[in-house]
C-alpha cells in the first residue's frame, strides 16, 4: 500500500511518498529523493524510525547536514573544487570553508525537486526518481541524465544509482541517511556496536581532504571486530579536527553478497547489515549538529546518528591508486547499495 501526499518545504511544493508493507514503513520526498522514515520492529515487535527526522519539513531546505538526501554529481570533498578532464579544468563551487568543493555544491542533487513514479508489486514497492541535470548545471561537465530507486521490501531498502552522460564527466553519489537503531531517537548511536569490513581507510588532512591510503590497524578506525562505537570514540578522537569519524573506509571485498558493514544496537536488537557495489563507505558519526529541531521537538545533539555513504573513494580524482569517479561519455553508470534490517536472536 502507498500513499502520496502534498506538503511544502517553504514556498516549495514537494511530494511525500509512503509505502506500507508488513514489517516495514517507508517515507521519502521528491526533494532530494529524502529519506524520511523507516520503521522497523525491535525484538518485542514494536515499530520506530531507525532514521534522524526533522521536526519541521523546513529544516530540509538547503540542509547543511543532507540528512537523508541522494548526493551528488559528487559525494565527499574534492580538493580545491578543481579537477582535470582530458585537456579541461573544471572549477566547482567551493561551498566547503570557501576552498573545497563538497556534496556537489550549493546545486547538489540534494536540494533538487526529483521527477518520481511508484510500482507497487507481491513482494515490493519501487520508488523511481528521476533527475536531468543540464550541461550548465553546477559547472560539472556533460547533461546527465539521473535515475534513483528505492526498493522496499519487508525487511530491507536497495538503492539502485543509474546515470548517463553526453561528454566525460564525474559521478559519484550516494545516500546520506543518518541511521539510529535505538529507534525514534531514543539514545545516541554510541552504544551501538559497528562492523566495517575494512583494513583500510584514507587519511584526511586538516582541511578533511582524503589524501592517503592507510591502515586501520591500531587506530580508532579498526572496526574488522565488531566493537562498541564508545570504546573507540575516546577523548583524543574527539579533539580531532573532524571531532568523531568522518573517514573512508576502503571495503576489502568488492563483493555485492558480502556484509561491509553491519551495526547492532544490545537494547533493541535492531541490527543493519549493508552491502554494496561501491569500493568504500565513508562513515560519518553525526559529529557537527546543525542545532536544527529533531522530530518530536527534540533538541539535537552529536552522535544521534550514523551514516553509511557508499560511493568512489571522496577525492579519488586527487588521489593516486584511488577510484577516480569518471563516467565516459555514453558509459553507463549503476551502482548499488542494500541497506538490511534484522532482529538479532
Ligand atoms: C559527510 C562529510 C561530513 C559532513 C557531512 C554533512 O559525511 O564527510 O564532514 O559534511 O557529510 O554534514
Amino acid at each position: 500500500m502507498y500513499s502520496i501526499t502534498k506538503q511544502f518545504i517553504n514556498d516549495l511544493e514537494v511530494s511525500i511518498i509512503s509505502v506500507k508493507r508488513d514489517l516495514i514503513q517507508f517515507s521519502c520526498m521528491n526533494y532530494g529523493a529524502t529519506i524520511l522514515d523507516i520503521i522497523v520492529p525491535d525484538k518485542n515487535g514494536i515499530m520506530e524510525n531507525v532514521v534522524m527526522k526533522y521536526h519541521d519539513l523546513n529544516s530540509y531546505d538547503h540542509d547543511e547536514m543532507y540528512l537523508n538526501a541522494i548526493i551528488g554529481p559528487t559525494s565527499g570533498r574534492i580538493k580545491d573544487a578543481e579537477f582535470t578532464l582530458g585537456k579541461t579544468n573544471y572549477s566547482l563551487d567551493k561551498n566547503f570553508i570557501h576552498t573545497h568543493n563538497i556534496h556537489g555544491g550549493e546545486e547538489s542533487f540534494a536540494f533538487q525537486l526529483f521527477e518520481y513514479q511508484v510500482e507497487e508489486l507481491d513482494e515490493e514497492t519501487n520508488i523511481i526518481f528521476t533527475f536531468f541535470k543540464d550541461a550548465n548545471y553546477s559547472r560539472y561537465p556533460g547533461d546527465q541524465n539521473i535515475k534513483i530507486t528505492y526498493k522496499i521490501t519487508d525487511t530491507a531498502l536497495e538503492i539502485d544509482f543509474f546515470g548517463t552522460t553526453n561528454q566525460d564527466t564525474l559521478l559519484n553519489m550516494t545516500n546520506h541517511a543518518y541511521f539510529n537503531l535505538s529507534g525514534n531517537m531514543k539514545k545516541s548511536i554510541l552504544d551501538h556496536v559497528l562492523y566495517v569490513n575494512a583494513s583500510r581507510y584514507l587519511s584526511l588532512d586538516s582541511e578533511f581532504i582524503p589524501t592517503d591510503l592507510v591502515s586501520t590497524k591500531n587506530t580508532f578506525l579498526d572496526f574488522l571486530t565488531p566493537t562498541l562505537i564508545k570504546d573507540n570514540m575516546t577523548a583524543e578522537v574527539r579533539k580531532l579536527p573532524t571531532k568523531g569519524i568522518d573517514h573512508p573506509f576502503i571495503l576489502d571485498d568488492s563483493d555485492y553478497t558480502v556484509v561491509q558493514a553491519k551495526l547492532t544496537d544490545e537494547q533493541s536488537k535492531r541490527s543493519l547489515s549493508v552491502y554494496t557495489t561501491y569500493p568504500s563507505i565513508v562513515i560519518y558519526t553525526h559529529n557537527f549538529p546543525d542545532g536544527l529541531k529533531l522530530e518530536h521537538n527534540m533538541p539535537q545533539v552529536s552522535q544521534m546518528g550514523i551514516c553509511f555513504e557508499t560511493q568512489f573513494e571522496p577525492n579519488g580524482i586527487h588521489v593516486p591508486n584511488a577510484h577516480q569517479a569518471i563516467l565516459l561519455k555514453d558509459q553507463v553508470y549503476h551502482q548499488k547499495t542494500l541497506y538490511q534490517f534484522s532482529v538479532e536472536e
